[in-house]
């Protein structure tokens, strides 16, 4: 397969990135012509952001499974669409050619179908991270289901919250999932998840662990009977079809939830034709990839980023994707560099806090692994320290490989800001220039554009976005208010990211991190209100206040300052009570580094926490708060600065 549309050079980065501006129309159009399209649109961009509506491609008819698979099936359906990397390195690798693929895909399609799916409904889809997993999605995306994927770290009760918001009436998971050394009951947690739940029709359980599990008669089937009886029907003389629905460019692809600064986790919404054309553009021209070559993506597909750069991205463009079940420090700290000396692979995209992890076990995990087929580098979830980005340099890509920072989020689709391996220049711990089609500025509190540079001579500001690029979100599932107040309603016609950044005389950006009240630990996105909302689910806790403070491996750590007037054990047990709280509420992920008891939290005369004060304490920047003068109670915080931990 070839990329006509891949961006070989400096000069042409910066010819096609003006033709994105001066002419975004014909310029998306001429990369959108190499796909696959069973009706061209009628118009290529239609939008404000004042509603917020965003059209791409509208009228155009496609299947993107079809884009990601068949379209390859004449000329590649041999070479390897998924290389599959079991969690213990002593079981069997599995390859699954693009023509597997496809014959999967239409069983699974066919499947969903006997089960009553339909175009449109909601499938919400919780497994490990199996070949199956691809199929499910892809599965889905056949039959124009609109599947949810959650990752497999979040407990029954997210869950439930998630169906019940997505309206989902199918589920498929796992029996079990292997994790490392552990074991993960997936389908009790899903049955825990559906006592009460009224949507769920089905639940289809794929044996992963052979763990015992409950299957309710009626509800509950095994995906291996259900794939056997699709199997008969999809293939007739040696020949597997099964029809894609055409779906409009604009009709969702999928919901994937993800938390804010405020309530409850919202279901982000991607369209099919614009979330297809992104993901695949900037896959080719980010990782500059090249026919033949193996990526490795190490993101859970429970995440945006094994979304778009496990399965859409690199499958629309014919790629082999290795796909890994397991943790990086198992069995041991040299897992990830065993799985790329085995299969001589030539991407390696991960994340900083994995980089940071490994960096811990020194360089003995490195000793004797062939590295020497790596060509690109990449981090993406958080921002990279230039220590670790060194680290990654020096005994990862021994100098060799152009490391790209591609920054992004769940509700952008696919990287914005970003270098283009060996393309453009990187700069440690910068995510650098924008893609092509994305006009990032930078602004302050008011919206006003930042044009005063700070004593370093760098704009600093709130990172927003002018102008849709394809797969911006398109709204979140089923209250498209919230969609703008959120992103579109903070400063007047621009996309609000939630980022802070910076901005060098080049034109490069510097990703400095949240400025909302949203943390990210270990790449994972967590809002303070939803671990607020969990601590205080626990009997005896009165009040608590979360804020994030640096940590050494996962980037940020969280701290919870909790006011607790409950008489049950001493201050150890009661922490451990609010920890197995939270992870029944959200889940282990959002599990509290600290908890503090405190007597009171600093708070305004109009009752509002002050979270600044808070987090410089969390920081250990205890000198200097600011002013306190303004607080109810300024004894608290001295109260609160003596018990830091
Ligand atoms: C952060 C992950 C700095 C950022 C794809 C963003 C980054 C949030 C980078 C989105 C990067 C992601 N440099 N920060 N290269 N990539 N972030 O939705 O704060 O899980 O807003 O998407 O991660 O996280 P999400």
């Amino acid at each position: 397969m070839s990329y006509p549309f891949q961006i070989t050079s400096l000069e042409q980065y910066h010819k096609d990135y003006k033709r994105s501006v001066d002419e975004p129309e014909a310029f998306w159009a001429s990369v959108a012509e190499n796909f696959q399209w069973r009706k061209k649109w009628d118009k290529v961009l239609e939008w404000n952001f004042s509603e917020p509506k965003v059209e791409w491609f509208k009228g155009g008819k496609l299947n993107i499974t079809e884009n990601c698979i068949d379209r390859h099936l004449k000329t590649m359906g041999e070479k390897p669409a998924i290389i599959w990397e079991p969690n213990n390195p002593e079981e069997r690798v599995r390859t699954v050619t693009y023509n597997r693929l496809h014959k999967r895909v239409c069983q699974v399609a066919q499947m969903l179908k006997n089960n009553g799916v339909k175009k449109g409904d909601r499938v919400c889809i919780y497994m490990g991270m199996v070949p199956e997993l691809a199929y499910a999605v892809l599965g889905c995306a056949r039959i124009g289901a609109i599947h949810s994927v959650i990752f497999g770290g979040f407990s029954a009760q997210s869950i439930a919250d998630r169906l019940d918001d997505a309206k989902a009436e199918y589920i498929i998971t796992c029996d079990g999932a292997y994790r490392g050394g552990k074991d993960i009951p997936l389908k009790s947690v899903i049955d825990d998840a559906l006592i009460g739940n009224k949507t769920v029709k089905k639940v289809i359980v794929y044996t992963r662990t052979r763990t015992p599990v409950s299957m309710i008669k009626g509800r509950d089937v095994w995906w291996e009977d259900e794939m056997d009886i699709a199997e008969e029907q999809i293939e007739k003389n040696g020949v597997v079809s099964f029809p894609a629905e055409e779906m409009d460019a604009e009709d969702p692809l999928f919901i994937l939830y993800t938390s804010g600064s405020t309530g409850k986790p919202k279901g982000v919404v991607h369209s099919s034709g614009g979330y297809m054309v992104w993901t695949t553009y900037t896959f080719v021209n980010v990782f500059q990839y090249k026919p033949g070559q193996i990526h490795f993506c190490t993101a859970d597909v429970g995440w945006i980023t094994g979304h778009s750069y496990i399965v859409y991205g690199p499958l629309s463009a014919g790629a082999t994707s290795l796909m890994f079940e397991g943790i990086p420090t198992w069995p041991d700290a040299g897992r990830f560099w065993d799985i790329v000396d085995k299969h001589k692979v030539d991407i390696l995209y991960t994340a900083p806090t994995a980089i940071r992890s490994l960096m811990g076990f020194g360089l003995e995990p490195l000793k004797g692994k062939d590295l020497s087929s790596l060509k690109i580098l990449g981090t993406v979830g958080e921002p990279i320290n230039e220590e670790a980005w060194h680290w990654y340099d020096e005994n990862v890509g021994k100098k060799k490989c152009p490391i790209v920072d591609t920054w992004w989020q769940t509700e952008t689709g696919g990287a914005l800001i970003t270098n283009l391996a060996g393309v453009t220049a990187a700069k440690p711990s910068w995510a650098t220039l924008p893609m092509p089609g994305v006009q990032p500025i930078l602004v302050d509190e008011k919206g006003n554009e930042i044009t005063e540079k700070d004593e370093n001579g760098l704009l600093k500001g709130n990172l927003c976005i002018k102008a849709p690029w394809p797969s911006i979100l398109r709204t979140t599932y089923g209250d498209h208010e919230r969609c703008r107040t959120n992103y579109f309603a903070t400063y007047e016609n621009l996309y609000f990211t939630g980022d802070g950044a910076l901005k060098d005389e080049n034109g490069n950006y510097r990703i400095t991190g949240r400025v909302d009240d949203v943390l990210n630990v270990s790449g994972h996105r967590i809002g303070t209100a939803e671990v607020e909302n969990a601590i205080n689910m626990h009997a005896g806790v009165v009040e608590s206040a979360v804020v994030g403070y640096p940590h050494d491996i996962k980037g940020q750590g969280i701290y919870a300052y909790v006011i607790y007037n409950g008489h049950h054990g001493d201050e150890e047990l009661r922490r451990k009570d609010i920890l197995q709280t939270v992870t029944r509420i959200i889940g282990p992920i959002a599990r509290p580094d600290k908890i503090q008891f405190v007597n009171g939290l600093p708070k305004t005369r109009s009752g509002k926490i002050m979270r600044r004060i808070l987090r410089k304490i969390a920081e250990g920047e205890v000198s200097n708060l600011g002013d306190t003068t303004t607080l109810l109670d300024p004894g608290v915080v001295e109260e609160i600065k003596n018990g830091k931990l």
